[in-house]
């Protein structure tokens, strides 16, 4: 007779790290660039800056740094990381995840089962939720998991979705010992339909999108999650924004959060009114607007995109957070969603400089536009076989890993 699997009582976020871009772009200088009045980016979407990657930067690069930064930060043996899933929509090869190479670069032992996710910004809910799974049916025997959330959002130049690109890496580790989040398990709501509202075919390199379409898309994501979660519970006050310290959207720019909370308002209430209009810009400000700063300057990175508007709130170190409840609703175009509650851990305030990413956010270079489409027309071939090998030292890259060139049909990467 096999052994009996004792199943896990909690399951949660125990560690994050975050990794983006060495350079960035001003979105009001953007703005002059396109001949567009610089508040319709800065306010009417709400991004003040943009990361952009270079060459030698990719999505296997990002992932990497950010879990290396979350392993190191939160003193985790990658020895216990039993499960690493990668999430992603720009992934660097058709058949092999980015996972696999994370797991080599990382050192990660051999009975890690190792695998990518997709489904466009949902990638790393899905990958969350299935690690959770795996802890609290005590399939995991003491072992950790290890989620990342890496992507490029490209768009290209001059097209409507290009203040709205962006980069970066979110990693998580998952366990029985969520000292950041623990999840409620047993109230996922799930929503998933077939939409054209955006989509990359294997072609290209830069997405299409069907940009006011998909924002429809999102928030009628938003109410179907929401209502299926209500379903799940004897009593959906449990989800009532007044029993939130913090709601988290999938944020593809600033601006979408506002209009993803207004909706999560008209899910609870039904209709809404001009009267409760104040009341609901308020719960804005109380709720939702404090933890877009990182997303107001890192932009849109896909996959990531609604741990880092957790990671904003975590970085305050707040004492008087801990056990409080959030919710947390990620949207992927195609569409899949999810709407979640998690509660804040009773010592999540004591690491909120471990996972602090600002001083790394200051250090980097910002790009004059000539500069950006430069750099942005370079990455377009750069890992292609016949390509030049991309030189770190060319985009000022000194410390950390990057791609080095594809010899071989071989993607080639170094730690300088
Ligand atoms: P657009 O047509 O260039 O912009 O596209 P707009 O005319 O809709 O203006 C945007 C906002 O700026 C509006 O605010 C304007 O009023 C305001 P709103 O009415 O929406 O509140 N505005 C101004 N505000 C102040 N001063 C001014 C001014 N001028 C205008 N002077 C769009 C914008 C986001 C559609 C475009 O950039 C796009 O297509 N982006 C890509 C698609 C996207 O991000 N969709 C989001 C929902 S789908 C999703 O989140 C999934 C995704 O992350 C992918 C995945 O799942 O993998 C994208």
């Amino acid at each position: 007779m096999g052994e009996i699997m004792a199943t896990a009582s909690a399951a949660g976020i125990e560690a994050m790290g975050f990794h983006g871009p060495t350079h960035y772009v001003d979105m009001a200088e953007l703005a002059v660039a396109r001949d567009v009045e610089p508040a319709k980016y800065t306010k009417g979407i709400g991004q003040t800056q943009m990361a952009v990657a270079t060459p030698c930067e990719d999505t296997v690069t990002m992932a990497t740094m950010a879990a290396r930064k979350a392993l190191h930060a939160f003193d985790i043996d990658p020895a216990d990381i039993g499960t690493l899933i990668v999430g992603t929509e720009t992934g660097v090869d058709h058949s092999k995840p980015v996972a696999v190479y994370v797991h080599e670069l990382l050192g990660l032992k051999s009975n890690c089962r190792t695998f990518e996710t997709k489904h466009a910004c949902y990638g790393a809910m899905a990958g969350l939720t299935s690690a959770t799974d795996w802890i609290m049916a005590g399939r995991a025997r003491g072992r950790k998991a290890l989620i990342v959330a890496s992507d490029i959002a490209r768009y290209g130049l001059r097209t409507a979705g290009e203040p709205t690109q962006g980069a970066g890496a979110v990693a998580m580790v998952v366990s029985d010992t969520p000292s950041l989040l623990r999840f409620d398990a047993d109230v996922m709501g799930d929503y998933t339909r077939q939409v054209m509202d955006f989509w990359r075919p294997l072609y290209s390199k830069y997405a299409f999108a069907d940009g006011h379409y998909s924002i429809q898309c999102y928030l009628d994501a938003f109410t179907g999650a929401f209502e299926d979660a209500c379903s799940k519970v004897d009593d959906p006050q449990r989800f009532a924004l007044d029993q939130l310290d913090a709601a988290f959207y999938h944020v593809p720019f600033v601006k979408m959060a506002r209009k993803a909370h207004h909706r999560h308002w008209e899910a609870q209430l039904g209709e809404i009114g001009e009267a409760q209009l104040p009341a609901i810009a308020e719960s804005f400000e109380q709720l939702v607007a404090p933890w877009l700063s990182l997303n107001a300057v890192v932009g849109n990175i896909y996959t990531g995109s609604l741990f880092l508007a957790l990671m904003d709130y975590l970085r305050s170190g707040d004492a008087a957070r801990a056990g409080k409840q959030v919710s947390l609703f990620s949207y992927g175009s195609g569409c899949g969603a999810a709407f979640a509650l998690g509660h804040v851990g009773d010592s999540a305030h004591e690491s909120a400089p471990l996972l602090d990413p600002q001083a790394e956010l200051d250090n980097r270079v910002r790009l004059a536009i000539d500069e950006y489409e430069t750099l942005t027309r370079a990455t377009e071939d750069a890992d292609s076989n016949e390509a030049p090998d991309p030189d770190p030292a060319q985009w000022n890259h000194s410390d950390g890993l990057f791609y080095v060139g594809t010899r071989e049909h071989v993607r080639r990467y170094e730690m300088l």
